[in-house]
């Protein structure tokens, strides 16, 4: 691994106090490029623009994937990553699904980890503050020919992170668009996948909401996802959660849930979620929340639900009822290292970790 550290570190200007989800980046970035049929050494080199053509591949033809995930800092300035493995193995499925290869675990690792030792003194700590990482592969190659393209690169960006939406989030049920057809990418990261989402989230934020709740391509009788997070519904004290397919992404916050979840006692059914079961509850009463969840969000709640021109308020429960919040405490006080870690999830980032890099 090449380092080279910048003259010119930002943090000082950054106010931990006052910025918004994603606007300022950490002072260096990972980049690694691959041709010939082979990765290169990666790099940590000072954040900033990189030169690219509008024949560059990616713009054209979307081949472009990525992760999302955080490092937290605790209360003696310690770094953690969560689960970073799950991300590793998660990119490589995202891209080979595109098409693209496979980044090197020491890469994607050993330059995460390296990174956040560099800046650390750009990890927020904090309730809800994060660094949230952004890894991403993509096509380099300047050509039109519709093709795999032979060129592709793989970097890593930062930037500190706080609670995604203020408040409980209105969503529409779609009953039109989807996000992702049976055979399609939507297991995958794919960037694609979030620009076909933009539009139909727009129309649903004109009437008034906040998201969609993306429904199967073929029926839109059972929920998928909603906007870009994983979906639980809680009906009485169980949680009902659609299973993974080639169609919704395997999240990482979504799989952490689960697992809390079901070491509280709480019954966890990964099956398909019908709208008119989940209509049907809010109408009885048994339906006591409905969250989503997901590596920027954490969690969010959702207090009102639209389905073919009809609203349904729901309940949204304080902190002591919710599964959702109380879950969100538990999960983020083992990311942050207030909690016991009893699966083994964080990884400390040793402080010197790069220097076994720098030459
Ligand atoms: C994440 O939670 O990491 C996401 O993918 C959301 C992101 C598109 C902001």
């Amino acid at each position: 691994m090449i380092i080279q550290k910048t003259t010119n570190s930002k943090v000082g200007q950054f106010d931990p106090n006052n910025f918004e989800f994603g606007d300022h980046f950490i002072d260096h970035m990972l980049i690694c490029e691959y041709e010939n049929g082979a990765w290169g050494e990666a790099k940590i080199v000072p954040y900033g623009a990189l030169p690219f053509s509008p024949a560059n591949m990616a713009f054209n033809y979307g081949q472009a994937c990525f992760e999302g995930m955080k490092a937290y800092k605790d209360a003696e300035g310690e770094i953690f990553l969560f689960r970073p493995e799950k991300n590793y193995a998660r990119i490589n499925k995202s891209a080979t699904r595109l098409a693209m290869p496979e980044v090197p675990e020491e890469v994607f690792i050993n330059g995460l980890k390296a990174l956040m030792d560099i800046d650390r003194d750009w990890i927020p700590h904090g309730e809800d503050k994060a660094l949230y990482i952004r890894p991403l592969i993509f096509a380099t190659e300047e050509a039109l020919k519709a093709r795999v393209a032979n060129k592709y690169m793989f970097a890593i960006v930062a930037a500190p992170s706080k609670s995604y939406y203020a408040a409980p989030v209105a969503v529409k049920i779609s009953d039109y668009y989807s996000r992702a057809a049976s055979g399609g990418v939507g297991f995958a990261k794919a960037a694609g996948n979030y620009a076909a989402s933009f539009y139909p989230t727009q129309l649903a934020i004109e009437e008034g909401y906040d998201q969609i709740i993306w429904t199967d391509d073929s029926t839109h009788e059972y929920f998928e996802e909603s906007g870009t997070m994983n979906v639980m519904v809680r009906i009485n004290d169980e949680i009902f959660t659609p299973p993974t397919s080639d169609k919704i992404l395997d999240g990482v916050t979504r799989d952490s849930f689960i697992n809390l979840a079901k070491k509280n006692g709480i019954t966890v059914h990964e099956t398909p979620v019908a709208v008119k079961k989940v209509i049907e509850a809010i109408k009885d009463g048994s339906l006591k929340e409905i969250w989503g969840v997901g590596t920027a969000v954490v969690t969010t709640q959702f207090r009102m639900v639209g389905y073919k021109g009809e609203q349904y308020e729901l309940p949204v429960l304080s902190k002591e009822e919710s599964f959702a919040l109380t879950l969100k405490e538990e999960l983020l006080g083992i990311q942050a290292n207030r909690m016991e870690d009893p699966f083994g999830w964080r990884q400390k980032v040793e402080k010197g970790f790069a220097q076994q890099f720098e030459k």
